[in-house]
């Protein structure tokens, strides 16, 4: 099934990759290269696991987890399919969060640092907490078989938001972390006066920033929505080739003339757009 403005989707995409990769890359490069290493010893190397796994899995992992339902190459593929993949990529992005959480709470302990009194540790804290109740909620509506299809489409909405701010407070709170612990860490040269990990780690900042910006464009362009599964279908039995109609209702945003909801607006078509509702619901 066609896609539209497929190379603007394919360059944005590309883009958001290798800046993740890049991510993963400079935030490798700080532990090892310029701070303690990696290890489980209670220390400081432990506490560097905390920043690695944030970033590869909270990071990087969730907004691959965001975007899976958009690659039209796996429109091909069942809902169920792609359901088990986003549920998969995030539960699997939740267990790195949670394992970098040990790390910092052991390291805290061990050197008898207070625990949970920056704004960092709470955001961060409640951002894990919403995180694991969305995979919670996620997997009740949208993968238990009975949950009903009106229940499915009402939670939709509300879904995709709190997925959206969740991956937003993230990136915020991995901001604030990079900041503290370039105040905390370096010492001589201080900060303040510019010393090359200072540069390096404010530019990690940064990217992570792009990567949460990509992320949350290709997400919300409701041109790049998976398409329903009913049009799918129909776009198979006529050939498979036609282009998608333009702002037509498998295409269109989450809101209410989206797909997820009722809409609202529907009076003059009242028959076809109760039909299309019903379908809607059975295929969210
Ligand atoms: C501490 C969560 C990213 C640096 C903490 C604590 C939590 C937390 C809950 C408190 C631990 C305790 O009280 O014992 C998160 C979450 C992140 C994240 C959810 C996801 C974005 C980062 C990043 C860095 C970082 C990327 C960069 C190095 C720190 C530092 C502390 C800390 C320096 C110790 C100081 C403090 O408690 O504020 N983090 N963190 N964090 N984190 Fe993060
Ligand atoms: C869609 C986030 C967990 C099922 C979405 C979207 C976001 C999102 C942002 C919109 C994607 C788009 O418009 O293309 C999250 C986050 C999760 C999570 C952050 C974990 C914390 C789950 C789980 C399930 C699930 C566990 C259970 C299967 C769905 C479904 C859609 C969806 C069915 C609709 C896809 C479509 O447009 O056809 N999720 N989700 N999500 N999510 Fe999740």
């Amino acid at each position: 099934m066609a896609m539209k403005d497929y190379k603007q989707f394919l360059l944005l995409l590309a883009a958001a990759v290798s800046v993740g990769f890049v991510c993963i890359v400079f935030v490798l490069q700080w532990v090892l290269y310029f701070k303690e290493g990696l290890a489980w010893d209670g220390g400081l190397a432990e506490f560097n696991w905390h920043p690695v796994l944030i970033v590869t899995g909270f990071i990087f992992m969730q907004g691959i987890a965001i975007v899976v339902y958009r690659l039209p190459w796996t429109w091909k593929c069942s809902k169920l399919m792609m359901k088990l993949i986003h549920a998969g990529l995030n539960i699997l992005a939740f267990v790195f969060a949670a394992i970098s959480l040990v790390a910092v709470f052991d390291f805290h302990n061990g050197a008898n640092i207070p625990n949970m009194y920056s704004l960092h540790s709470w955001v961060g804290l409640a951002a894990v907490i919403l995180y694991g109740l969305q995979i919670a909620l996620g997997l009740c509506v949208y993968l238990v078989p009975f949950t009903p299809g009106h229940l499915r489409a009402a939670f939709m909405p509300l879904h995709v938001y709190s997925g959206l701010f969740i991956f937003s407070s993230v990136i915020a709170t991995a901001l604030m972390g990079i900041t503290e612990k370039l105040i905390f860490g370096l010492k001589d040269p201080k900060y303040k006066d510019s010393p090359p990990e200072a540069t390096f780690v404010n530019i990690l900042g940064l990217l992570i920033l792009v990567f949460g910006a990509l992320i949350l464009w290709i997400a919300t362009r409701p041109s790049w929505k998976r398409p329903t599964e009913q049009l799918l279908i129909s776009q198979n039995t006529n050939g498979g080739g036609a282009a998608a109609p333009k702002g037509g209702t498998a295409l269109s945003a989450y809101g209410s003339t989206g797909r997820d909801e009722p809409d609202a607006n529907c009076d003059a078509r009242k028959r076809s757009c109760k039909q299309e509702e019903s379908e809607q619901k059975s295929s969210v």
